[in-house]
């Protein structure tokens, strides 16, 4: 182990097998890691035991369960870092060290532990008036120890620039929609763009109807607060056309319109703009980490409200790509602001495009809290998105779409209707959203509603807001950059 300095804490993962092979650690270190191991509570509830050391210049040990030896992988390895650094949050530690087995290479264990305590960092409780409760975590500074001494800054670097994007995410996702209103989005996305090499555009509500946007513009019909069609642009490799558009839904309040929602978890649709930040945080991790390809993020923006001039059930609309749209249900309104989104990027010279949206309750009764579904075509765009989020250590599953899905979704009297009821409710949402897929570009549609927000804490984070699908497309679009445009 190369040079392990002093620190308040030092964390280290336990295998079900045993200890973990760390060459070097000092001898006190070592026995009382061998002791902890020893000690059946670490298998137990949280996973994690802090033990007061004062030896070798370490004055915390933490051990947190990694499970076993054989599933060890970024994944893990991110979370015992994020959950080592959170036990030690109401202690007064200043710094940390993590450290890993020689079984995880090098590469894989700074990213993961970088990312993890970020991941650590973020704190859901920042509108608390009191300090004290707003458990800010103290850490001045992290050192990640490694097997090996090579230099592996550009890999602290880009997880450090990962792990903020997903925290960017969380914050937006988290504050309340009165204080996240489409033109505060829009402004953040602006403050953003001005730090890193991004362009960011912003459409009122005009110059959407000058589009043709009626979809997304009939969502906002119910509302006082004016919607903001958000754009970025990322010029990386130069040129025209982007390799990678990002579409994410932005409903910065989802009361369900006339269609209005039972109350029971109403207040979690301040979270309806995570695709939306999503998008926003992908350009702006790949502007700062310099990536070579070109991305677009487009963010329709609007609340989703009742009101005396709200988009009534039955109403027909026209897309910005021309189709009429029955609005069955004002509740389905996700799908009718993001084929606006889809139709504008096409235009903007998009080769792909994935939306990102908290889409349907029907995916968190397909799959969970705990999977994001997929869904598009072709099959081998949606195989590489699923790759991405592999190598990112996030949990991403195919979903289909089948001709009777496409059935379900035909209206009486117009192009096509907004629900097809409650059977398959996520597959018929994406398939709405596949029909305003033009000229056979790749397209693949994140249904992360399961995904956003945790009731409880895990091992991976703390509970509340989630950033999920940043880490995936980042590395998607870097794929992208390395070879086929
Ligand atoms: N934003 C919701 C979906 C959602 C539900 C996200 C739970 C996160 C957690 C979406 O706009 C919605 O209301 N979808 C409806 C569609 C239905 C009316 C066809 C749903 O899933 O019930
Ligand atoms: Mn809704
Ligand atoms: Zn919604």
């Amino acid at each position: 182990m190369s040079g392990l300095k002093a620190t308040d804490a030092l964390v280290l993962p336990l295998f079900e097998e045993g200890l973990a092979q760390i060459r070097g650690l000092p001898r006190g270190v070592q026995s009382a890691y061998e002791r902890v191991a020893k000690d059946d509570a670490v298998k137990l509830a949280y996973h994690r035991m802090v033990q007061t050391l004062e030896r070798g210049g370490i004055n915390r040990l933490v051990v947190v369960n990694a499970g076993k030896r054989a599933d060890f992988n970024i994944e893990r390895a991110r979370r015992v870092a994020s959950a080592g650094v959170r036990a030690l949050w109401d202690l007064s530690v200043r710094s940390v060290a993590i450290a890993f087995d020689s079984g995880l290479d090098d590469r894989t264990a700074v990213r993961a532990a970088t990312e993890g305590v970020h991941f650590a960092m973020f704190r859901p409780e920042s509108l608390r008036t009191q300090a004290r409760l707003r458990h800010l975590p103290p850490l001045a500074s992290v050192q990640i120890v490694v097997g090996d001494s090579k230099s592996l800054a550009a890999e602290v670097d880009r997880a450090d620039i990962v792990g903020q994007a997903v925290n960017l995410v969380r914050r937006l996702s988290n504050t309340p929609a009165n204080q996240l209103t489409p033109r505060v989005l829009a402004d953040e996305a602006m403050a953003l763009g001005k730090e890193a090499k991004v362009k960011v555009e912003v459409l009122d509500e005009k110059q959407a109807e000058r589009l043709g946007m009626q979809s997304f513009l009939s969502v906002s019909h119910g509302s006082h607060e004016p919607p903001r069609f958000i754009v970025l642009r990322y010029h990386g490799r130069g040129g025209s056309g982007y390799e990678l558009a990002v579409v994410g839904k932005g409903i910065t309040f989802d009361s369900g319109g006339i269609s209005l929602k039972d109350p029971e978890g109403m207040h979690l649709m301040k979270g309806d703009m995570t695709g939306g930040a999503v998008a926003i945080a992908t350009v702006w991790a790949l502007a700062k980490a310099g990536a070579k390809v070109n991305a677009l993020g487009v963010v329709p923006a609007t609340e989703n409200l009742p009101g005396g001039a709200a988009t009534k059930p039955g109403d027909v609309v026209t897309s910005m790509g021309g189709k009429t749209i029955e609005v069955i249900n004002t509740d389905a309104e996700g799908r009718l602001v993001l084929v606006d989104g889809v139709t504008y990027a096409l235009q903007q010279g998009a080769r792909r495009v994935v939306t990102v949206a908290t889409l349907t309750g029907a995916i968190v009764v397909a799959l969970g809290n705990h999977l994001t579904g997929v869904f598009g075509k072709p099959d081998d765009f949606v195989g590489d998105v699923i790759g991405a989020s592999k190598r990112a250590g996030e949990k991403m599953w195919p979903m289909p779409i089948t001709p009777e899905h496409r059935l379900q979704i035909q209206s009486d009297i117009a192009d096509i209707k907004n629900t097809g009821g409650r059977p398959g409710g996520a597959c018929t949402a994406a398939a709405f959203i596949e029909a305003h897929v033009q000229d056979g570009r790749p397209w693949a549609h994140l249904d992360i509603a399961g995904t956003f927000w945790a009731e409880e804490e895990t091992l991976h984070s703390p509970k509340g807001p989630q950033g999920p699908a940043v880490r995936t497309l980042f590395e998607l679009a870097e794929s992208l950059a390395d070879g086929a445009a």
